[in-house]
């Protein structure tokens, strides 16, 4: 391989990203000379191109556990196109000396946008009405009594989880007029939100939106004890992790009238089997993990996760680093070290 002159490398390797998808907007396509780029569309296969990744670019439906990075002896950057990092071993990644990177906020107001759609839609009846029609299921015409929702506007909605979308979702709420209550580990306090307890926050709100993160706290932090705090009118939103929330408990509750219904878009197992209990249910509307996918902001996305990648191979910061203890670390010292001393393409 001929020696180039973008290279950090004394012997002239180019350093490479493997890339586990087609990225929206193609941004790793402008990443030649300096780096090669390799796309594969699976992680599974052992002892594949991605062996020799120095950075290495996923989605949320890449498994990154202790076991694959194991196989990747050069990897020094993790880059996943999502904000959400439950599927990374990040202690796994942070011993091993490799950074993590992120997309937090580019998302934030997208994924706002649907949570309130789901709200709408679940409050409104929106998705079975438009079932009905199609149906042909829509006799009688208009009726006064007929396929009666709830009011949006004036209500309480209660959220669960007060970061960037969880704000962004109570920016949405005042423009319906609603009273916002909030629950958060941190500290944060948010203009027009009222801070309460979680079990207050559930007993109180008449729609419920989660926004934390899924993490070992947070694993089945809405389960049927919650979901039986919340009044029997009440709507439930998730557009987080499906991990949130107990999904065989939310699937009773629903079905049994104990709450009104739920808006989810996350699921513990994606794809959501057919079989799912959730989906023989008029009241839950079902999307299929969209909360970002708009055409500008997967684009976005794309763009801050190789440069996330691309920062760390050129030995600066990455704009959005989960780990950044890692630079300091003996791990990634070495880590750096073994990639610069190998000399070649070897697949
Ligand atoms: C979406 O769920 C994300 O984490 O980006």
């Amino acid at each position: 391989m001929t020696a180039n002159r973008h290279t950090p490398f004394p012997n002239g390797r180019r350093q490479r990203i493997f890339v586990t998808r087609a990225l929206p907007g193609s941004p790793e396509s402008r990443l030649g000379p300096e780096f090669e780029v390799v796309r594969r569309d699976t992680l599974d296969v052992p002892g594949d191109a991605a062996a020799d990744a120095d950075a290495l670019i996923c989605v949320l439906a890449d498994t990154i556990d202790a076991a694959l990075l194991e196989r990747l002896p050069l990897l020094r950057v993790l880059s996943s196109v999502s904000v959400g990092l439950d599927h990374v071993d990040l202690a796994a990644a942070t011993a091993a000396g490799i950074l993590v990177g992120h997309t937090p906020g580019v998302l934030v107001e997208t994924t706002a946008d649907l949570a309130f759609g789901l709200l709408l839609a679940a409050a409104r009846r929106i998705a079975e009405g438009d079932r009905m029609v199609r149906a042909g299921a829509w006799q009688g015409g208009f009726a006064l009594d007929a396929h009666l929702g709830r009011d949006v506007h004036g209500a309480t909605l209660g959220i669960v989880g007060l970061g960037a979308i969880g704000q962004a979702v109570a920016r949405r709420a005042a423009g319906f007029g609603m009273r916002v209550l909030g629950w958060s580990r941190g500290p944060q306090q948010v203009q027009g939100v009222e801070r309460v307890g979680l079990d207050a926050l559930l007993a109180r709100s008449d729609f419920v939106s989660v926004h934390v993160a899924l993490t070992p706290t947070t694993r089945g932090l809405i389960d049927a004890r919650a979901i039986a705090r919340m009044p029997r009118h009440a709507i439930l939103v998730n557009t987080a992790r499906g991990g949130i929330v107990d999904e065989a408990a939310l699937a009773d509750a629903l079905r049994s009238g104990r709450i009104a219904g739920a808006g989810l878009d996350v699921f513990a197992q994606e794809p959501l089997p057919a079989n799912s209990l959730l989906c023989a249910l008029e009241n839950v509307v079902l999307t299929p993990h969209i909360g970002s996918a708009t055409v500008a902001t997967r684009a976005r996305m794309a763009e801050v996760a190789v440069a996330n990648a691309v920062a760390g191979l050129r030995g600066e910061r990455l704009p959005h680093c989960a780990n950044p203890d890692v630079y300091a670390s003996r791990a990634f010292a070495e880590r750096s070290q073994r990639a610069r001393n190998t000399s070649g393409d070897t697949t």
